[in-house]
């Protein structure tokens, strides 16, 4: 009898805010088959995670403290391993690595980076809004972490990490990708939660370069559903409305000041976005998503 080969699914190795985690199995089935993929703002990856690798894969982002943990994790997971080996989860350690310590390598960058990220409300990174936020029944426990650092090291074997402004990315490549867009929100308050702001004049100047190359590549962007994004937009195929499901503080809710050990339960929400493409949504067959093993908590 023959064995069906089942490619593991590996998630985002990160908590990231604004992922596309829940709505991966909507944004799948629109993507056109391709052999050069590309995301110009990676954030976690949620949806290079959740599909198979293209024979070229280059993931941009402008933090450089996340493009320098994926390259890390990338070519230096066991080293990676070792540093944040025996190491808890707690609340002192978290205020320790926010606040007063001080790497000095960017192996070590990254082992700061990958546990707070772990262990933080929602995994924001901005300082300003970086809050424990790790509960032991909801959260991937750091005995977990060695695991699906080894995991996604494996599927980021194949990819060029860029660390640049999405405008130089876009330029840059040549013909024939296929292009995630998922910029940050159009109408929420974004300098939360990254580290780099984006601002009324950069929405508009991706709107410029997507225009001015798009007979080169096929992309998808998605974008909060409001009006102003529609009329931008107005160049393109196929504009979809879409919606879906999506839970949050599955830790303790810093902004309401409501804990998890009070009785305080996650909270569904519904995520309102447009899909945008230059390619008639409606004719393509989309990519598989990778099969489920075994999941560990995401959170
Ligand atoms: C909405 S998030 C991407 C989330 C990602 N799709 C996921 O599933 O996790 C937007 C990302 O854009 C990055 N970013 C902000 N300004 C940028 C710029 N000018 N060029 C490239 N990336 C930028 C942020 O650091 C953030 O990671």
């Amino acid at each position: 009898m023959t064995k069906k080969k089942v490619r593991k699914l590996s998630n985002s190795p990160f908590r990231y805010p604004g992922g596309k985690f829940y709505a991966r199995k909507l944004i799948l089935p629109c993507i056109p088959k391709h052999h050069k993929y590309c995301e110009p703002f990676v954030g976690g990856g949620s949806i290079f995670f959740a599909k198979s690798n293209a024979k070229v894969n280059i993931l941009n982002d402008k933090d450089s403290e996340l493009v320098n943990t994926y390259i890390q994790i990338r070519d230096h997971v066991e080293d990676l391993i070792k540093l944040l080996d025996g190491i808890p989860a707690s609340k002192e350690l978290h205020r320790y690595y926010k606040l007063d310590y001080s790497p000095s390598n960017d192996l070590e960058k990254a082992m700061r980076w990958f546990y707070l990220n772990r262990t933080s409300y929602s995994g924001i990174m901005k300082q300003a809004n970086c809050y424990w936020g790790y509960g032991e029944k909801y959260s991937m426990r750091p005995e977990n972490w060695p695991k699906h650092l080894r995991t996604t090291s494996e599927r980021l074997k194949s990819v060029q990490f860029l660390c640049l402004d999405f405008e130089e990315v876009i330029e840059y490549l040549d013909q024939g990708f296929f292009l995630f867009i998922d910029p940050p929100y159009f109408g929420a308050d974004q300098d939360k939660f990254y580290s780099c702001s984006f601002n009324l004049e950069d929405h508009y100047r991706l709107n410029k370069v997507l225009e001015k190359n798009a007979a080169k590549f096929k992309f998808l962007i998605t974008y909060d559903n409001v009006p102003q994004i529609r009329e931008m937009y107005q160049w393109c195929t196929s504009i979809q409305d879409n919606q879906w499901n999506y839970t949050i503080s599955r830790t303790d809710d810093q902004k309401n000041n409501r804990k998890l050990a009070d009785g305080y339960k996650s909270n569904r929400y519904k995520g309102k976005e447009v899909f945008i493409t230059n390619y008639d949504i409606n004719e393509v067959s989309g990519v598989e998503p990778l099969a489920f093993t075994k999941q560990l908590s995401l959170f």
